[in-house]
This record gives C-alpha cells, structure tokens and sequence, in this order.
C-alpha cells in the first residue's frame, strides 16, 4: 500500500485494487486564516485528483475545500460517506458535480472491487466537528491503515478487532481558538496554553498506544496563519503555551515518551507500507525541512498575501442589517430550543467592531429570554468581540454553522464569566433547524441515558462513562487526590462533589471506595 502526503489532514492511498484521496485541502479556510502547512499548493494535483474513490472526512473547511473539490477530483471518484445524520456533505458533494456515492454502514466493513476493504466509523454528536466526524480504515493485501485524521473516538477497539494495524495517521496538534483569543493576561494565556498542549500528546499517546500500530504518522495540522495580524498564532517563538506544536515537535515528544515508530509525511513524501515494515521517500529531508520553518512561513506570507487582501476585501456588507437579520435567523431557533437554550443558560453578547475600527454596536443573543435585542447594560455569560465585516458576510452568506467559520477563525476575542459552556458553541454551530433539532434529540436522549455502571480508579468509584462524551474512564479516567481528569477532552472533575471543574453541569457519580455506596434518597429515587 502506498500513502502519499498531500498535506495537512491528506493523503493519497494507492493500492493495486484502487485509490483513495483522503481530506485534500489547499485553499484557506475560516476567513484566509488557516492555510495548510507546509504548503501543499506545488503539488501536481491535476494527476492526483484522479482517483477511484474520495473519501472526505467531515465538513470542516480545512478537509472539505469545495473549491479545490470542485476544480481537481475527478467527477468519476466515487465518493465514500460516512453514516452521518444529516445529508448536508451529501448534498455539498452533490452541488459541487460529484454522482457517485457509497454510503458505508457505520462500522461495517465493506468490500470494494479487487479486494481493497474499508470501513468508516463516524462520530455524530453535536460536539464532534460540524455535527459529526469520522475516520477511515483501510485494507488491502494483509496490510492495514487506519486515517483516524482529528476524530475522538471514546477508544479504537473497533478498529483493533480487525486486525492488526500497520499505519495509524491521527492528530496532535491544536485545532481550535482557545485559550489565544480570551482576554487574560499572558501568564495565565501560556499557562493554559501549556496545558492545553500538554492533554493534545497525552491524548495521543493514550490512541496511539490503544491500537499499538507499526508506524505513527502525525496529521491533520498545525495550520498556519499567514494574515500579519493572526502571525503570532505559529509556533515559532518559542513560547511553550503556543497549542499548534508542528510534525518534528511531535516527534521529539514521541520520543521521550519512547516512541520511536513515527514517521513524518510531507506534502509529497512517499511512504510504502507493507505487512514487514514501511520505507517513506521525501521531496526533501525531514528535518532540514523544519530547521527552516520560519524561512517557509515568511515565503508563503508573502505568497499569499494577495489572497488574503482579495477574501478581506469580499467581507463587508453594509446593506445587511445585522440586528434584524440576527434576529430574523436565530429567534426562532431560540424559541425551538430546550437543551441548548438552558445550558447556554444566559445572555450572550456580540461587540460588533465596525469599518473605522473604533465604533461598536453591541447585540445580545438572550437565551433565557428567547430573543436578540440590542445590549442593555446587563451581566452576559459570553461576550465575543469582532469585525462587524465577518458578521455581515456571515449572514449574507446564511452560513449555519459559525464554528466552521467564524470561531475557528481566531479573528475574535472573548471573555465569559464561569466555566466554559459547550452549549454557547453548539448552538451556534446549529443555525438551521435541521441541525438545531438534530442536537435537541441528541441531548434529549443523553440526558435520559441511565448510566448506572461503576468502576474503580485508585481510591474512588465513579461511574464508568464520562459525563461529557461517555469516554471510557477505565481507560481515560486519571485520578490525582480528588479530583479526575478524563483524558479525551482533558475535562476535571472534584470527585467529593462531582462537580465538573471543566464546563455547567456534567456531575459526575463518585464516592470513595472505602466508603459504602450511597443509597438513593426518597426524593431523589421518586
Ligand atoms: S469524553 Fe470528553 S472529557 Fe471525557
């Protein structure tokens, strides 16, 4: 089986029975604010869209780039789709010319033509990417690969149960706004920063040693950040709260946990991977490669800048009323919401920075009160700060998922009062009622979930599954004092309350072991 780094999240898999394209990627995303690294744009993509199969893994914009879709993969690939809820990456595909689909079960193992095999797992909570995630496995001739690319699986026993596996590509770097966006002050900024790092490897390593694969290879990102003012988001100041480590950090990092299977695909490396071992070629050396990073980055700054000025110059609306039309697109949603509205469980306010850079109109989003109205001098439980531009743009463009836009930019920032909410961003990631009612049912049969297994860790019983997304805490649970992390999301919880450190809500069931189970009282049991 032969594996071509295309960059970033993407690959070319080549075998006698077929070829995949994997989550090609070339053009900006998020506003021109991530760009792939290293730059994959040299690549010969004319030779590498035609291909059998396309296989995409979600639609955030750094793997669905409908533009690169549109213009280089063949309309003759079939697509595989992963067993998501709703049919929005069908009908993307659809509307950008692809005819050809193949719908694989979730976990079932299909046969393609020739022998080649595959099988997707997708992950569809209103947490996982824009509603749903999902990886691939690949088998052909005994050897087998498992594109895991930024999917969280609560474990890969799915996966192991078919064999063993020879190339484990996953994540392991940041791919998200926080902490860099909060106002804080920097300490407390690189504190987080670091910590948030740190559970990216830790997370890692965790998958990493669940499937005990042949060889690692470090994917889907960094991104890198090419306007001047988001230039401070590269990992190239030394700054050890910086959470977009690169492919040589990771492996420096691999190796002192004792990792020493990695291996690193640029765009264009080679990498043959049989059932004895695998031999990768490079368009250039590793590591001079990463010695002169800056010297890539500053290149392709200056590259792309015409890029970036041309989207920036496409944002401003200014015939869009942004109060009405907010008001047009979300209240009605508000008023359709239970679970989210509550968890949200207050005000949320927009400063809207406008074209002088200076004046700012202030909007609120009243989840309590089911409606968005101008700011009234209120305590809020998220204020998010930005160019008026990107709202109008927004709205002009009815996205309905402002995660996979906005948020996933950078270009805001942010403060809230308490924990962070996760309901604040799935709501906004749910502005269609398609996807609104989607995540109303999914927590409607959450929260209903009895969840009554218990295990113990160290000196506690908790229950079995984290109140977050059900990880396997006899795995992910870590126990230090009183208090448990679960390694998939690197939540916390203070196991004498069971209350969680990390966001509203989400109690845990705990009492110590050598303390007998608590009984239920009446109240309670009624
Ligand atoms: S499943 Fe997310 S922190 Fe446990």
């Amino acid at each position: 089986m032969r594996v071509t780094g295309t960059g970033h999240a993407s690959m070319r898999i080549d075998t006698a029975a077929g070829s995949i394209l994997c989550d090609p990627w070339v053009n900006p995303a998020y506003f021109a604010s991530w760009f792939p690294f290293p730059d994959n744009s040299q690549l010969d993509w004319e030779s590498l869209g035609q291909v059998d199969y396309l296989y995409v893994s979600h639609l955030h914009r750094d793997h669905f780039d409908a533009k690169h879709l549109r213009d280089f993969v063949s309309k003759d690939a079939t697509v595989l789709l992963p067993e998501f809820p709703t049919s929005e990456m069908e009908d993307e595909f659809r509307t950008l010319g692809f005819t050809k689909f193949l719908k694989a079960p979730n976990e079932q193992v299909v046969e393609l033509d020739g022998g080649l095999k595959i099988m997707i797992q997708a992950l569809t909570s209103p947490t996982d990417g824009p509603i749903g995630d999902s990886s691939l496995w690949v088998e052909y001739d005994g050897v087998r690969l498992l594109n895991q690319n930024d999917a969280r699986p609560t474990d890969l026993s799915a996966f192991a149960e078919l064999g063993h596996v020879h190339a484990h590509m996953l994540q392991f770097s940041g791919a998200i706004w926080y902490p860099m966006v909060y106002e804080l002050p920097q300490a407390a900024k690189t504190a987080f920063g670091k910590q948030k790092r740190d559970r990216q490897f830790d997370r890692t390593w965790r998958y990493i040693a669940d499937l005990k694969a042949s060889h690692v290879f470090p994917i889907a990102g960094p991104p890198c950040f090419l306007d001047d003012e988001l230039w401070q988001f590269n990992d190239i100041f030394g700054d050890e709260g910086n959470i977009f480590p690169d492919q040589s950090v990771f492996l420096a990092e691999y190796a002192k946990v004792g990792g020493t299977n990695g291996i690193v695909l640029l765009p264009g490396s080679v990498a043959e991977v049989t059932t004895e071992g695998a031999t990768t070629t490079h368009p250039v050396p590793v590591e001079e490669f990463f010695a002169n990073k800056v010297a890539h980055l500053e290149e392709m700054r200056e590259r792309k800048r015409p890029i970036i000025e041309a989207e920036k110059a496409s944002w401003r609306h200014p015939e869009v009323d942004v109060l009405g039309e907010m008001k047009r697109r979300i209240e009605p949603l508000l008023d359709e919401s239970i679970y989210l509205a509550k968890g949200v469980g207050g005000p949320v306010r927009f400063d809207l920075v406008g074209y002088d850079g200076e004046s700012v109109e202030s909007i609120v989003v009243d989840f309590p009160g089911k409606e968005v109205r101008p700011y009234a001098d209120e305590k809020v439980r998220y204020r998010f700060r930005t160019d008026r531009a990107l709202i109008e743009q927004l709205l002009h463009s009815g996205e309905v998922d402002w995660v996979n836009s906005l948020f996933l930019s950078c270009r805001f920032s942010a403060a809230r009062i308490g924990q962070y909410n996760e309901f604040v961003y799935a709501f906004f990631k749910c502005l269609s009622e398609e996807r609104l009612q989607y995540a109303e049912g999914w927590y409607d049969e959450h929260e209903r979930a009895v969840d009554a297994e218990d295990i113990t860790i160290g000196d506690w019983v908790v229950q079995r599954r984290c109140p977050h997304l059900k990880a396997d805490l006899s795995r992910f649970g870590i126990v230090e004092g009183d208090q448990l992390t679960c390694q998939l999301h690197g939540w916390r919880f203070d196991l004498a309350s069971g209350r969680c450190l990390t966001s509203v809500g989400h109690k845990i069931r705990a009492h110590r072991a050598d303390e007998p189970t608590p009984t239920a009282t009446p109240e309670a049991a009624s």
